[in-house]
């Protein structure tokens, strides 16, 4: 049955406890505190655990969003991860994601858009919800950055970090609200400005390519700077103007949270103040899909947004891509707390007879532990023996 109007009726985040500070990692590359706050207003970021993978972060912040909406995890007919980060190549992240949250009946795939994923899934969402075919769809942008890092290119270990946010998309039978306009766009031009170039079928992995450096992210800052600010301008402005608003109207703009300065450029542009845009790159830098569902999911639970809101979602990424969506919330902010309940652990099916490598990059892990002194595993940790056995730290 096709439904009188499609709106968010939960949405939830999960960041990793583990934080990685300015002053962390001017000990792993020449850089300084005062130079990361200046150029893109990050103090710091989350890191991913040992035992944490996307499909974890992504599970956690999907059984909050499914909390809030007051539904049973059984209840969601389609389940969608933004990530440029999966656990494997195959199976999707959502599918190991759907067991995790106790789905048996879900149809389950990965949009790969970049930063944009979680904009562009929320497109997706809603527009299989608006032809009928499903009611309930679970939408999350899930990343897990640092395992892709180069933590000797002081370029861009220094603007990533790991989290998932998520929203339930569901038919309603009222009139209005909801998803009022969107914009989507992919400028191949800008392929290889943000990439991560081996791995893939031109260049399929292999002992030259490790040696090479050429499974961790790479990006034309400058360039990709100059596409963002001018493309989460246009875009936005086509979303305001498919809504048939004018941007004075919107109350809170939820950009991707890729530096500040892009961000006060586009308030600039838009001719809008800053205490319009949402800000919290400061404490998780730039998490790509995730970011604008972490966002969303902060500004709701922090007050920034009540009943009838004309918010604004926007965002840019690899591909160059960009998205944009124009949103009138309809949700009870007070929902917000059914979260309260969940706990931070999701389980996901482990494969069988195979052991991963450990996933951290050994620099990230010495910095880390230097810090906070040795971290075991749960797992190594025998009752009845001393707690920590002492790992080896990578030089
Ligand atoms: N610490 C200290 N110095 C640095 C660092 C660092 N971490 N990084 C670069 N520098 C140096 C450069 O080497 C350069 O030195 P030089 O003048 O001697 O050559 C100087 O600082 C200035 O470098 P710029 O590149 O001009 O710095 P800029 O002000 O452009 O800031 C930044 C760089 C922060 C990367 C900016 O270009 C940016 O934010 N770009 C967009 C990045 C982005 O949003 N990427 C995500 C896209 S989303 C996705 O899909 C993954």
């Amino acid at each position: 049955m096709v439904p009188r109007s499609v709106r968010i009726t939960g949405w939830g985040h999960y960041a990793p406890e583990r934080v990685l500070t300015n002053a962390d990692l001017e000990k792993l590359v020449d850089t300084s505190d005062e130079w990361i706050r200046s150029r893109t207003g990050i103090r710091e970021r989350r890191v991913a655990a040992h035992h944490e993978t996307t499909a974890t972060l992504a599970a956690i912040a999907g059984k909050r969003a499914i909390a809030v909406a007051g539904l049973d995890p059984q209840e969601i007919d389609l389940i969608l991860v933004g990530t440029l980060t999966p656990d494997y190549w195959m199976p999707s992240t959502a599918a190991l994601v759907k067991e995790a949250i106790g789905n048996t009946r879900a149809a389950a795939f990965d949009v790969m858009a970049a930063c944009s994923g979680f904009v562009f899934a929320y497109a997706t969402a809603d527009a299989y919800i608006r032809s009928g075919m499903y009611r309930h769809v679970l939408v999350i942008g899930a990343e897990l950055l640092t395992r892709f890092l180069d933590f000797s290119d002081r370029n861009t270990c220094i603007l990533f970090g790991d989290g998932a946010g998520a929203v339930v998309v569901s038919a309603s039978d009222e009139e209005g609200g909801g998803l009022a306009g969107m914009e989507m766009t992919t400028d191949p031009d800008g392929a290889y400005m943000i990439w991560l170039p081996s791995g893939g079928s031109k260049s399929p992995p292999s002992a030259e390519t490790v040696r090479r450096g050429e499974h961790f992210v790479r990006m034309e800052g400058k360039e990709t700077y100059r596409y963002a600010t001018k493309t989460l301008a246009t875009s936005a402005l086509a979303a305001i103007s498919r809504a048939g608003w004018d941007p004075s109207e919107v109350d809170l703009f939820i950009p991707h949270q890729a530096n500040i300065r892009i961000i006060e450029s586009v308030a600039k542009g838009l001719d809008l103040p800053m205490d319009k845009m949402f800000v919290n790159v400061d404490r998780y830098g730039n998490t790509s899909a995730a970011s604008v569902g972490i966002a969303l999911a902060e500004a709701v639970d922090f007050g920034r947004v009540k009943v009838g809101d004309k918010i604004v979602f926007v965002a840019f990424g690899a591909g160059f891509t960009s998205g944009a969506a124009a949103v009138e919330w309809t949700a009870d902010p007070a929902h917000g707390r059914r979260a309260e309940s969940v706990q931070p652990v999701a389980s996901v099916r482990a494969p069988v007879d195979w052991d991963s490598v450990d996933p951290m990059p050994a620099r990230l892990t010495a910095v880390l532990e230097d810090r906070q002194g040795p971290q075991v595993p749960l797992d190594d940790v025998v009752p009845g023996e001393p707690e920590h056995a002492p790992r080896e730290v990578p030089a």
